[in-house]
């Protein structure tokens, strides 16, 4: 599990095994626009501030990638304890 931290308000999210961090984010609340839910169409692309997303999307491009600024929050997770996401 990791943590997904809200830059707006500070809040801390766990984001369990079993879930992806878009479902967490709608449990709390927090509605992002969001179409395909399999990391294909990219209208969740979500921006990092802190943290490395382990990018499980095929939208990205690789240097999208690598750059490690944003992420797909339907399918993609953390490699990092916590992601700080721009929300
Ligand atoms: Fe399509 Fe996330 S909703 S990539």
């Amino acid at each position: 599990e990791f943590v997904v931290r809200i830059a707006s308000s500070g809040r801390a999210l766990t984001v369990p095994s079993g879930k992806t961090v878009l479902a967490v984010l709608q449990e709390h609340g927090i509605e992002i626009p969001v179409s395909c839910e399999q990391g294909i169409c990219g209208t969740c692309v979500t921006r990092v501030l802190s943290g490395t997303p382990e990018h499980r999307d095929h939208y990205l491009l690789d240097e999208e990638r690598a750059a490690n600024d944003r992420f797909t929050p339907c399918c993609s997770r953390a490699c990092s304890p916590e992601l700080v996401l721009d929300l």
